[in-house]
Formats: structure tokens, C-alpha cells, sequence
């Protein structure tokens, strides 16, 4: 694997191989004082961010620092992009400098695989428009691996803004290839048109789906990629699809929340589910360290690390 561009890019194999060496590199670094493993020395890692985000591209940056790599944060406000330059020549400009990794943010779906076709450097999806967020779905397979044991036959339940969510595409994929049964639960309009040709099912009746769910899944509602009312207010919405501490009850009692953040509180979350002992929020969080550098060590030092 040359660049991880879209979830499609990971058989099962080498998805599970992602989370094994996510794991390890959890149980390496915990509890260690000084968290800085020697492997990606000498490398150099750019995030290029088109949009704002603070998980995402705090945890790419750490997990290279934790590597070695030299990392460069350019975001488009800062960078010669509010002076108009292109995505490509944008491109062009890191890869003279010799960027060895591109992690690439972008409001355009397909944005990083027109950067991967312009640059010798490996290329990581951060989030492309509507479509994918590859790494987010490797987090949440971690943290669901973690607590379910294993996600084959495990049943996901995942709630809200499936439309604009490129993390409910790329979760979609990966995690139905990894075994889980995959059900949407989204208003009418929030679901996309091709929705039938996914491997899921999908309905209307979050109370009906929690008690059959091992996990839930919250999305967050984009209001930003949103022009015209998919639902009459907030309110309303909260009332059919927010996950309250009512509703969260209807849950079995293994069963764990997750959110990929940022959470709209108190709409698609309750502060009391958020913050309750089943969410497993910030552990997504910690586990998208690990698996940003398992992907990193993937592409830039590993044998494979193809050409
Ligand atoms: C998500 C994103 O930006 O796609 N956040 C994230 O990466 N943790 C989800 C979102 O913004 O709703």
C-alpha cells in the first residue's frame, strides 16, 4: 500500500495487521515517560489542512512526533492558499521541499487522491469533503475491537447526518469488511439516495435499534455542508435521533457510545451520555494516535511499504 486514500485501499488482512500494530504501539508507550520511538527519523511529514479540525490533525502530528518524523502543520488560511494557489502546485511546492508523507484534508471528495497522482510523497486521506476519512474508521475499529473483543457479528447501530458524513462511509466499509452488521438510523432525508447498494440495513426508530445494538455510533450533523432544512429544528431533531440518558437505557449493558467529534451536545448527545461510563469518546481519541502512527509506520518504514 502506497497511500491510504479511501477505506477501500485496506483488505481485512491488512486492516487487522493496522490495528495488531496499533495495539502494540499502545502497550509499548503507555506509562512511559518519554513517549519517542526512533523508527520514522530523518522523515518528513506535512499535514496540509483545507479545513478546521482538532483531533485529527493534533493526533497526525503527534503520532509523527512520536515516531521521529519532522512534522510541518501548513493550514489553507495561514498558507499561500488564501492567496489563491492550487491544490497542485500546492503539491509541487512540498514535495521540492521533500515531504515524504502528505496528509490532506480537504471540503472536495476526491481532493486526496488528485494530490496522490501530483506528488511522489504517500498521500493519507484526513478527510475528503463527503466522502472518506479512512483513519477515523480505523480508530473506531480499534476502540470497538477493544471493547467488543472481536467485530465479527457484532451489530453497530449508527445514528444521524449519514448524508454529509464521511465517517459513516468510510466506517461503512471498513468495518463490514471486518464482520460487524452495519444499521443506519438517520431521518428520511439524511440518508443518501444510494444507500440500497451498502452493505447495511437502514430504518427511522432509534429506540427500536438500541436494544439489538452492541454499539452505537453518533454522528455529528453538518451543518456546515447543509443548504436547506433537512430537519425542522434542533429540537426536533434531538427529540427523534439524539441519544439521551432515556434512550441510552434502552441499551444492552455491555454495550459502549461513540462519537467522532466534535459533539454537538445536548442534539445528536446528551452532556450525561457524553460524559457516562459507556461512552468510549476519549478513547477514540487515544486510540487515534496509536492507529495515525501504525499507518504512518505502514506506509514510510515498514518492508511493505511498496513503491
Ligand atoms: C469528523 C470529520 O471531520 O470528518 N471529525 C473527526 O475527524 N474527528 C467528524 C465531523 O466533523 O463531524
Amino acid at each position: 500500500m502506497r497511500h491510504l486514500l479511501s477505506a477501500a485501499d485496506l483488505d481485512a488482512a491488512t486492516a487487522t495487521s493496522l490495528l495488531d500494530t496499533a495495539d502494540r504501539l499502545k502497550e509499548a508507550l503507555l506509562g512511559r515517560e518519554v513517549r519517542k520511538l526512533p523508527t520514522l527519523r530523518g522523515r518528513t511529514v506535512v499535514t496540509l489542512f483545507y479545513e478546521s479540525s482538532t483531533r485529527t490533525r493534533a493526533s497526525f502530528e503527534i503520532a509523527g512526533k512520536q515516531m521521529s518524523a519532522d512534522v510541518v502543520n501548513v493550514s489553507a488560511g495561514s498558507s499561500s492558499v488564501s492567496k489563491g494557489e492550487s491544490l497542485r502546485d500546492t503539491a509541487l511546492t512540498l514535495s521540492a521541499m521533500g515531504a515524504d508523507c502528505v496528509i490532506l484534508r480537504h471540503p472536495s471528495a476526491g481532493a486526496a487522491h488528485r494530490m496522490s497522482e501530483w506528488t511522489p510523497a504517500h498521500v493519507i486521506n484526513a478527510g475528503d469533503g463527503m466522502h472518506e476519512h479512512p483513519t477515523q474508521a480505523l480508530l473506531d475499529a480499534a476502540t470497538l475491537r477493544e471493547h467488543l473483543g472481536t467485530l465479527d457479528g457484532r451489530r453497530i447501530t449508527i445514528v444521524g447526518d449519514v448524508l454529509h458524513s464521511r465517517v459513516a462511509r468510510s466506517n461503512v466499509a471498513l468495518l463490514s469488511m471486518l464482520g460487524a452488521q452495519l444499521h443506519l438510523v438517520a431521518p428520511p432525508t439524511l440518508l443518501p439516495a444510494g444507500v440500497s447498494g451498502w452493505p447495511v440495513t437502514t430504518g427511522h426508530d432509534l429506540d427500536a435499534a438500541l436494544p439489538q445494538s452492541d454499539a452505537v455510533m453518533m454522528l455529528r450533523v453538518q451543518a456546515e455542508r447543509m443548504h436547506g432544512g433537512f430537519f425542522p429544528s434542533a429540537r426536533e431533531y434531538a427529540t427523534w435521533y439524539g441519544l439521551s440518558e432515556a434512550r441510552a437505557a434502552r441499551l444492552p449493558q455491555h454495550a459502549v457510545v461513540l462519537h467522532p467529534g466534535p459533539m454537538l451536545r445536548g442534539m445528536e448527545i446528551s452532556a450525561a451520555v457524553a460524559d457516562s461510563p459507556r461512552a468510549v469518546i476519549t478513547g477514540q481519541v487515544s486510540n487515534g494516535v496509536h492507529i495515525r502512527m501504525a499507518v504512518l509506520y505502514h506506509l514510510l518504514a515498514s518492508q511493505e511499504a511498496g513503491t
